[in-house]
């Protein structure tokens, strides 16, 4: 063990092999713009803008007074039949650059604490919708093979991960359509791949066997990101929204990932020009800097809602920190640093250089396809027989210690570095990444 470390016993970590990390950890001890600083005083190029969250790089001072402020000033208040100005004033800044074209923004957001709370928040949102138009027997949920939608048990039950699903039970009355891989037709793809849209049919299979009025909502990530980076093929969620409207399901985009600029614009609803119901966001809302999340709920969402006695509560849900004043005032500065260095542009100015670099990556061993989209990319290597994940875990331990932080899951490694990377520092994650993924048994 290295000399003053804390004991590493007690923390019991997420999503982590522990026992073998706790034998040779991996730990952080600072972060810089795109870099972070080891315990053992390395720096680590940031791959993966942390947990795909931190789009305006590590330290962003203006964010950290702006938060000291706010704590300073109001460090808490509830927000249950209360309110404090701070969360209203997020609202407002969020609901001007809210998913969806000018006159049809989702404009209406009910602020969260994570991802997973976002996307059990917008599934109980949709079912409440449903009811209060009259179709109350709406109440099954569909998502999709392969989806993350965090670990709540809506999310585990929509989501098609099955190492996050197997051992625990899940809500009645779900189902999911196919997942949208196809590598003999789409293979090494830039952008949207060609072939796949006829997939969103799955759609209208699962309302022939369920019957339109047991269904709720459709949720699915424009692009899937946790399972490996899966665009959607063209054409895809115009037909899933077509599909949707013609039997009176809402869809749900779950953009924590693609949320706030990863794709070049400030959504993914906006950058596939598809207005789904209701968006779930998280992550780079507050740049990661402290837990927070967004639903953004269409006015015809949020309006059927709004019924009833005046002094009814429309919606029993809620969360002791839904709109922390810290994590709005995390947000503010956040959304002041994306307007101000118009990060949401960032990824489409360095499209063409990003593609071209990680796609140089084709040919080398074990390398069976490639995907990029928006700041995003997606290198996928032949699993070792008998043992799946674990050539794309060598490669991460060993790019981890070359200085270059990447994610994995099963053999995939996943590419989602802050907005603000520098050309030069493209290349250096490609040169080190090839060097380490030429270098794999
Ligand atoms: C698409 C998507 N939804 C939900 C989540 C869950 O977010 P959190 O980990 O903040 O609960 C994630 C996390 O990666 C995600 O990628």
């Amino acid at each position: 063990m290295r000399p003053n470390l804390p004991s590493l016993d007690s923390y019991w970590m997420p999503f982590t092999a522990n026992r073998q990390f706790k034998k040779a950890p991996r730990l952080f001890v600072g972060a810089q713009g795109m870099r972070y600083t080891t315990d053992d005083g390395r720096t680590v190029l940031d791959g993966t803008a942390g947990l795909w969250c931190v789009n305006a790089g590590h330290g962003r001072r203006q964010i950290a007074e702006a938060v000291e402020r706010q704590l300073m000033t109001l460090d808490y208040a509830p927000s249950f039949q209360m309110g404090h100005t701070i969360a209203f004033e997020f609202a407002e800044r969020l609901a001007k650059i809210a998913p969806g074209p000018d006159g049809h923004k989702l404009d209406r957001v009910f602020f969260t604490g994570s991802g997973s709370e976002s996307v059990d928040t917008a599934l109980k949102i949709a079912i409440a919708y449903q009811r209060a138009v009259g179709q109350g027997t709406r109440t099954r949920l569909i998502g999709r093979e392969r989806g993350y939608h965090g670990v709540g048990f809506g999310g585990i039950s929509v989501g098609g991960l099955v190492n996050n699903r197997r051992v625990f039970p899940q809500l009645p009355g779900t189902d999911h359509l196919r997942h949208t891989f196809d590598p003999v037709r789409n293979g090494f793809v830039k952008g949207q791949p060609e072939h796949g849209a006829e997939l969103a049919d799955d759609l209208e299979r699962l309302v022939a066997l369920h019957g339109a009025e047991t269904i709720a909502a459709c949720i699915v990530e424009p692009v899937a990101g946790s399972t490996g980076v899966l665009p959607p093929p063209k054409g895809y969620l115009e037909r899933l929204r077509g599909i949707c409207d013609k039997h009176g399901i809402l869809l749900i985009f779950d953009e924590v990932i693609t949320g706030f600029g990863r794709l070049g614009s400030p959504f993914a609803t906006d950058h596939f020009g598809v207005v789904p119901d209701l968006v779930t966001t998280a992550k780079g809302l507050t740049n990661g800097v402290l837990p927070m999340g967004a639903v953004f709920a269409s006015r015809k969402v949020h309006d059927a809602l709004m019924h009833g006695p005046e002094g009814a509560i429309e919606l029993f849900h809620g969360y002791t920190y839904s709109g922390h004043p810290a994590a709005c005032a995390a947000g503010i500065a956040t959304l002041d640093i994306y307007e101000s260095e118009g990060l949401f542009a960032r990824p489409a100015e360095i499209q063409a250089e990003w593609d071209e670099a990680i796609h140089s990556l084709k040919g080398l061993p074990h390398v069976t396809d490639i995907r990029t989209i928006g700041l995003i990319a997606g290198i996928e290597l032949a699993p070792r027989d008998g043992a799946v994940g674990a050539r794309a875990y060598d490669v991460f331990v060993d790019c981890f210690e070359k200085g270059l932080l990447i994610r994995t899951t099963g053999d995939i490694i996943a590419l989602s570095p802050p907005l603000v990377i520098e050309r030069g520092q493209i290349g250096e994650i490609v040169e080190v990444l090839g060097r380490v993924i030429a270098a794999a048994a």
